[in-house]
């Protein structure tokens, strides 16, 4: 499948690295397409020829048979406007996102919550895409292959479309390693969003990402 990232930092390219593992092409959307980061993301994958590539945000969006959101929040509207809504026309759009606000420093805050999400934001910037949460509760360096030692962690996703989130756990989540938790609609996010910010706070508390939610059970 052809995946179209918007967002060239950490999380796009680390979920970039996974997605090609799983054998797919990736193309990272920045506006800069050529900088440092992304050229060596790019020849990193050179040997598996065509898989990597990199583009404005417009040419990820159309490359995209499945896009994922990953830019900073304020990046979002405009990178979407350079993207074009019609490019998402019917896709499925994993948003990575979280709605920080770092205008006070960090520890960030978050900018959207209650009775609103990020999420929901994405949603109404493209009304015509499948959009799917996911990611966002954990760090870039655990996404892919999330090993701990208490067993795999959880990955709570939340979208309106429910075969949009069978394909994003089916497709990447499960193969990742990710134990799956579909808690409904995307207003979801007004939960998940809240979580990130509890793993972030931990972060900066402890000054490790080396931690994962799991949902147990008896
Ligand atoms: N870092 C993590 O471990 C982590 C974990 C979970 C969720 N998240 C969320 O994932 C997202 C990405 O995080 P990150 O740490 O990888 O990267 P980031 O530093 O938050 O964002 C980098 C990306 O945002 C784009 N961007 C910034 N300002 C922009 C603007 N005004 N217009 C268009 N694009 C703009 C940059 O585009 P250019 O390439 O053009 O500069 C770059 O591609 C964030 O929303 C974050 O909250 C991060």
């Amino acid at each position: 499948m052809n995946i179209g990232i918007l967002g060239s930092g950490d999380v796009g390219r680390r979920l970039g690295d996974g997605f090609i593992e799983l054998g797919h092409n990736v193309k990272i959307g920045s506006r800069d397409p050529n900088k440092n980061d992304i050229a060596q993301w790019v020849s990193r994958h050179g040997t598996d020829e065509g898989k990597a590539s990199s583009g404005t945000f417009s040419q990820a969006a159309s490359f995209a048979e499945l896009a994922v959101l990953a830019t900073s929040w304020d990046g979002i509207p405009n990178a979407i406007k350079i993207a074009d809504h019609k490019n998402f026309v019917g896709k499925i759009v994993i948003d990575v996102t979280n709605p920080l606000d770092f205008t006070k420093g960090a520890p960030p805050r978050l900018a959207v919550g209650h009775t609103d999400s990020g999420g929901e934001t994405v949603q109404r910037l493209l009304p015509q895409a499948k959009v799917v949460k996911a990611f966002n509760i954990t760090g870039n360096p655990h996404m892919v292959h999330p090993n701990f030692p208490g067993g795999p962690p959880t990955m709570f996703v939340c979208g309106n479309d429910d075969n949009a989130k069978k394909i994003v756990t089916d497709m990447f989540l499960t193969p990742f390693g990710w134990e799956t938790v579909d808690i409904g609609g995307l207003e979801g996010s007004r939960l998940l969003e809240p979580l990130a910010m509890l793993w972030i706070s931990h972060y900066f508390k402890t000054n490790n990402g080396n931690h994962a939610f799991k949902l147990l059970r008896k």
